[in-house]
């Protein structure tokens, strides 16, 4: 008779190699309060205060009314691939064919199967700190070794060229980088991004460009690697409908790649979720073609919530903070916090805001730093001030 394994047993060694991401256990024990009646003001959730657009909306109404509520292709419907490589060859200059776009459920499943594709056990992928929280996990579960590439807070979190090739190595396997940034606001400026597009493709390393924030760039337009010349045997463009059209659950993402890599992340798809929803294939085609009115206008809110919260940041004694470029977070140093009142690290100062100041902020340790919370600034403009006056007053009683 076998033994009837414990509960610790049981589970897989991958298992160990990831841990819940950080932003999902701050958001369900803020839930937790909430439901006892607790008014928080939420900075953690890194989602958009916006409802999905209305004619969004009709197209998955449609879509249901029009019983097109079966399974699909595994990549996607042939139009939602087209929608996509369009969209991103008007906006960024690409040249994709369908055949090398899939269609997946969230830009996470995009970058978790790329990264299943692509990594074997102890090969290095390169990650530029402060880093969105996923990508350590999604690397250390297919057996790679992320290889942080520090940065610099007094140069604005900056990612170089000259910084990302001096970590290539004969293990190398991959390059993330993530611009605007998750959770710094960070844009990689086009010099740098075109030169590491060339170093990529000379040493034959996959450059993985998570494009998550790219329509919400503040000062000119967002530029995506895959537009310069002889970039498309090297890199995968990682997209998605989730905050450019606040359709966080609608789980609505894509990839852009060479049509060999594209087909193994549809190998995986086809054994795990079959595709995405009918349903959502059709509202994303409506969010894609659509007028992109919908998304200036968002941009336009964000920017003037980041002047905002930058402002009041100010207003807290000894609190520094760069100057985000994009996406919708800000990322402050609150170093002079920490060692008082007996808060030693940003996890610990951050559920004392939770539990004591009733705001919700992601702790720096989760994206690789000690000195920093992130704010996510998608929230009503009353919420910025009544959040920040509420920090800085638990603060300063330190
Ligand atoms: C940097 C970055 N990439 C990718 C994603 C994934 O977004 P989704 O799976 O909702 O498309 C997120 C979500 O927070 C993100 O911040």
């Amino acid at each position: 008779m076998s033994p009837v394994p414990t509960a610790a047993a049981a589970f897989t060694r991958r298992m160990d190699r990831i841990e819940i991401s950080a932003t999902m256990a701050i958001t369900a024990e803020a839930a937790k309060l909430r439901a006892q009646g607790v008014k928080l003001v939420d900075f953690g959730a890194g989602e958009p205060h916006f409802a999905t657009p209305q004619h969004i909306k009709d197209a998955a109404i449609e879509a249901i009314q029009t019983n097109f509520t079966r399974y699909t292709m595994v990549t996607g419907i042939p139009e939602v691939r087209k929608a996509i490589v369009e969209r991103h060859a008007a906006d960024f200059g690409s040249d994709y064919a369908p055949e090398e776009a899939i269609f997946t459920t969230g830009g996470k499943l995009a970058l978790f199967e790329a990264l299943q594709a692509l990594v074997e056990h102890g090969d290095e992928v390169i990650l530029p700190v402060p880093y969105w929280v996923s990508y350590k996990d999604i690397i250390q579960y297919g057996g790679g070794v992320p290889v942080y590439l520090e940065t610099n807070e007094a140069d604005n979190f900056r990612v170089t060229a000259e910084a990302v090739e001096s970590l290539l190595m004969p293990r190398t396997k991959a390059i993330i980088l993530n611009s605007p940034s998750n959770p710094s606001g960070a844009v990689i400026a086009a010099e740098d991004l075109e030169q590491i597009v060339r170093l990529a493709r000379e040493r034959g390393i996959w450059l993985l460009l998570d494009e998550c924030y790219i329509y919400l760039q503040f000062e000119g337009k967002g530029i995506s690697g895959a537009g310069f010349k002889d970039s498309k045997d090297t890199v995968v463009v990682l997209g998605s409908l989730s905050k450019t059209y606040a359709m966080t659950g609608w789980r609505a993402g894509y990839a852009l790649a060479p049509k060999a890599l594209i087909s193994a992340m549809g190998k995986l798809q086809s054994q795990s979720t079959s595709s995405t929803a009918a349903i959502v294939q059709k509202a994303s085609i409506a969010a894609l073609k659509g007028s992109q009115e919908c998304v200036a206008k968002m941009r336009d809110d964000y920017k003037a919530l980041r002047d905002e919260a930058l402002a009041g940041l100010a207003m807290i004694p000894g609190v520094t903070c760069t100057k985000p470029e994009g996406a919708f977070y800000v990322y402050p140093n609150v170093s002079r916090y920490l060692g008082r009142g007996g808060i030693e690290n940003t996890t610990e100062l951050s559920r004392r805001l939770l539990h004591e100041a009733n705001v919700v902020v992601v702790p720096g340790e989760a994206f690789g730093t000690s000195e920093h919370i992130r704010i996510s600034y998608a929230v009503s403009h009353a919420d910025v001030a009544e959040g920040l006056e509420r920090m800085k007053q638990f603060l300063v009683k330190l």
